[in-house]
């Protein structure tokens, strides 16, 4: 044995790489859970994936220099030109992608992932076959399951991708029966499990058998299952989505790491797996929906589809121009700023984080409050403002932040919708009733920076935008805070100081 390690040390190398790999990964999420140590973290997980490439390709070269498996010019030309493609195409992805856009590209990689897991059991079944056995038994058991979760990975997230950028309607499509309809796709698919395993245990060793019908059938179902499922789920409930195919993905890397013996694929894809779901379920909270309810989808189904709900007669609401916002600025002790989608969208953040800074300046007391669902991906908010380097310090979560609104001057609404709708703590028939929101509408003067009435992302009125202490500020949000800036700069920096010592 030891002789066997002497002569050949390089499998056992790259075992050793695949460990400091899998650890360069729990760095990786380690340090992308606080904002401070993000970019470590990230540092981490990019050095992590050059090691298990560099293994993966070593280990490819030994073993077909070793006559195991395919020769070694076309399997390093293959490999080569695949992660030379791969580089080229994500570097000019990475470099014009929108901070919007994310989602839906983020989506399109699961899809990818779905695909590799799909591929991949299919490549190992149609090479080896059945094997005979308990041993080929599990085998059976785990081609079968990295398909079928591959599939649903990949009709799902491309439904997701679909729905994120607009090219699909992204209300919920609510088929009738389609719980019994699921669950008949996902019956019909054990099934065809115990018809492929009985053909394994009837097939010769090596042999395909029967085995390619039900694996198949199963498949068209699983793809059918993935399309359904994401089709079914709307409005609000899309960031759940995304990360529970996030965790889908991992799940369908870890059974193809299963299916190529690869001790790294497992390790990275249980985190991805088990990371996507606890974020999920963290969502899920932060919305005040169950997790089953959400996969089960419908929301945003009754009324509110197509951003009718709300439409009863709220009242008059009431505008501001950037000069009389900027004196109210001015004479302010504190204040909230509450940023969401539209910030993004415009841009702002540049020109919020520099309207924090004048504003504490001036001796304002300025912080943020952060929605962990605002914006379109999770963190959106917090990396846009890290982004226009606003402290770290000032940024709070809606649970920190909310219990202090009553006391707060002034709230800037930036973009933000859903996330400040009193509808969802007030209104128990709103389709968003139950989820958390920051509750501005507390404090003593409300400021909402957007360009109509239009409503969020839920399609839900907002009742906020109608209350005695708030005002419209129309326009986009980056060209509407730049405006303010120049006012208060004409504003005396005494105004701010009588008013607090009055
Ligand atoms: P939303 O409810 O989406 O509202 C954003 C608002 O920004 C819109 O009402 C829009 O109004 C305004 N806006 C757009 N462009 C603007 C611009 N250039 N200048 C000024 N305003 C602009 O935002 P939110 O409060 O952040 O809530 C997020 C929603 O997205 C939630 O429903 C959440 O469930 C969902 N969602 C979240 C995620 C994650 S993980 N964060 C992922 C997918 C979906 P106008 O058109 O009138 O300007």
């Amino acid at each position: 044995m030891t002789g066997l390690l002497l002569s050949d040390p390089l499998p056992g190398l790259v075992q050793g790489a695949y460990v400091i790999a899998a650890l360069c990964f729990i760095a990786a999420l380690a340090g992308l859970s606080r904002h401070e140590s993000a970019k470590r973290g990230n540092v981490a997980g990019m050095a992590g994936m050059v090691i298990a490439l560099l293994a993966t390709f070593l280990l490819a070269a030994r073993n077909a220099a070793a006559g195991e498996g395919r020769p070694l010019l076309p399997t390093m030309l293959v490999i080569g030109a695949a992660m030379a493609a791969g580089a080229v195409i994500g570097t000019i992805r990475a470099r014009t992608v929108e901070m919007t856009g994310m989602p839906q590209l983020i989506a399109m990689l699961h899809s990818f992932v779905g695909l590799a897991a799909v591929l991949v059991g299919y490549n190992s079944y149609l090479e080896h076959g059945h094997t005979s056995g308990a041993v080929g038994a599990i085998h059976d058991v785990e081609v079968f399951a990295g398909v079928f979760i591959g599939a649903i990975t990949f009709t799902g997230s491309v439904v997701a991708n679909l729905k994120l950028s607009g090219r699909m309607r992204s209300a919920p499509l609510v088929l009738p029966g389609r719980h019994w309809l699921n669950l008949a796709l996902i019956v019909a698919s054990v099934a065809l499990l115990v018809w492929f395993l009985a053909d394994g245990r009837g097939a010769g060793e090596g042999e395909l058998g029967q085995g390619l019908l039900p694996l198949s059938v199963m498949t068209v179902l699983a793809l059918l299952l993935g399309f359904h499922l994401v089709a079914a789920i709307g409005g609000g409930d899309m960031p759940v989505v995304v990360s529970m195919l996030n965790s889908y993905s991992g799940w369908a890397a870890a059974a193809a790491g299963f299916l190529l013996e690869n001790d790294l694929l497992i390790i990275t894809g249980a985190l991805v797996g088990s990371s996507g779901a606890i974020l999920s379920y963290i969502m899920c909270q932060a919305m005040n929906r169950s997790f089953v309810s959400v996969i089960a989808g419908g929301f945003g189904s009754g009324a509110a589809a197509g951003g009718v709900a709300g439409e009863e007669d709220q009242g008059d609401h009431r505008e501001v121009r950037a000069d009389e916002a900027a004196e109210v600025l001015a004479r302010a002790g504190s204040v909230v700023i509450t940023p969401g989608y539209g910030m993004a969208v415009a841009q702002a953040q540049y020109p919020v984080a520099e309207l924090t800074a004048r504003l504490r300046e001036r001796g304002v007391d300025v912080r943020f409050g952060i929605h962990p669902v605002a914006g379109r991906l999770p963190g959106h908010m917090n990396v846009l403002l890290a982004e226009a380097r606003v402290p770290y310090d000032i940024v709070l979560g809606l649970e920190e932040i909310n219990d202090d609104l009553p006391d707060t001057d002034v709230v800037l609404v930036i973009g933000a919708n859903d996330t400040v709708n009193p509808a969802a703590a007030e209104d128990p028939a709103s389709p968003i009733a139950g989820m958390p929101v920051l509750e501005v509408w507390r404090a003593r003067e409300v400021i909402v920076f957007k360009r109509s009435m239009a409503t969020g992302y839920a399609g839900v009125q907002n009742p906020l935008f109608f209350r005695e202490n708030t005002r419209m500020l129309f326009g986009d949000a980056k060209a509407k805070v730049e405006e303010i800036l120049r006012h208060l700069s004409a504003e005396p920096q005494r105004a701010s100081e009588s008013s607090r010592a009055s």
